[in-house]
């Protein structure tokens, strides 16, 4: 029982520190809650997945809706007010709460020598995600810059978790952003088909983006966006283990490759990221506004195509 509190509190802390703003909590009362939270234990590198264990219920990386019951962790920034508590609001949203009242508590902000600060995780304790998971659950609470201010959803990625193909395009834009799914819009709508064309459908492969959260306006990434964003795209290649990459846009392709070249210099050649053969192509966006790079696309696919197929 000690052990479970323990790790209740290691999770409660963690999540605070990751920039949750709210939990929903069935089993606790709000005095036990304030009683863990105050315990000062440091949080650390392990203590970060403590309690991220994955929901064997949900799929392992579904589209970011707002699940609700015992447990769930609704991200957002922390409120000014320290750890307002409101026991009689009911959590009608999403499947499994039933509209049913239980007790939720806000995470405030943290005390310093008490509570972590909340910074979010570094880009080491990112790194040190064991699942696809946990690296989701501390993508949605991201504050690692300045879009956390600004998006509606953090789009994470979707698809098969242990898909051959990894599909990495730019960044949410309006339509991802509302609905928290990477390529969704018009451009979403051309990848699906360009996939299809070369037999790789969009449920087959897992689609992510360089940028989980939007930039207003639909803005070109910054470079510090990016940096802070890495992390997370790092451990996705990490744990997918796709064996080959299609790279959509120059930021894609940039990111991954490290270098700055054009995709009139980057494509029809040779590419790795950490050993995966990177196919770098022109953004759907992009083809949508210049119908005349259809062809280089379709030889770029071709090439994927083949290497897809000895994979
Ligand atoms: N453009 C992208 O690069 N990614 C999306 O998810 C949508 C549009």
């Amino acid at each position: 029982m000690s052990e479970a509190r323990d790790l209740l509190g290691r999770y409660l802390r963690q999540r605070a520190e990751l920039g949750d703003a709210e939990l929903v909590l069935e089993r606790h009362s709000t005095a036990d809650v304030r009683g863990l939270l105050s315990t000062h234990a440091p949080v650390t590198r392990t203590s970060l997945t403590a309690g991220l264990s994955p929901d064997p219920s949900r799929a392992v990386d579904a589209p970011a809706a707002a699940p609700a019951g015992r447990g769930y962790v609704r991200p957002g920034r922390p409120s000014a007010e320290a750890l307002s508590v409101d026991s009689t609001r009911a959590t009608g949203e999403g499947a499994g709460s039933g509209g049913r009242t239980i007790p939720t508590v806000t995470l405030g902000e943290m005390k310093p020598g008490v509570d972590a600060p909340a910074r979010g995780a570094t880009a080491d304790e990112i790194l040190a995600l064991p699942v696809l998971d946990a690296v989701r659950d501390t993508a949605l609470g991201c504050p690692r810059c300045g879009l956390a201010k600004t998006r509606r959803h953090v789009v994470f990625g979707e698809g098969d978790p242990s898909a051959d193909v990894m599909v990495v395009g730019e960044a949410p834009g309006a339509d991802e952003d509302a609905s928290g799914r990477p390529f969704v819009g018009r451009a979403g709508k051309l990848l699906d088909l360009l996939l299809a064309s070369v037999g790789s459908p969009r449920d087959s492969v897992y689609i992510c983006n360089v940028l989980k959260c939007r930039p207003p306006g639909n803005r070109n990434p910054a470079p510090d966006e990016v940096e802070a964003c890495s992390p997370y795209l790092l451990k996705q290649v990490e744990l997918v283990r796709p064996k080959v990459i299609l790279a959509f846009g120059n930021f894609a392709a940039h990111t991954l490759l490290g270098t700055d070249l054009s995709m009139g210099k980057l494509r029809g050649k040779d590419h790795a990221f950490r050993g995966v053969p990177v196919i770098p192509t022109y953004h759907p966006a992009a083809l949508l506004r210049n119908p005349g790079w259809v062809r280089a696309v379709w030889d770029d696919l071709q090439r994927f195509r083949a290497i897809a197929a000895r994979a």
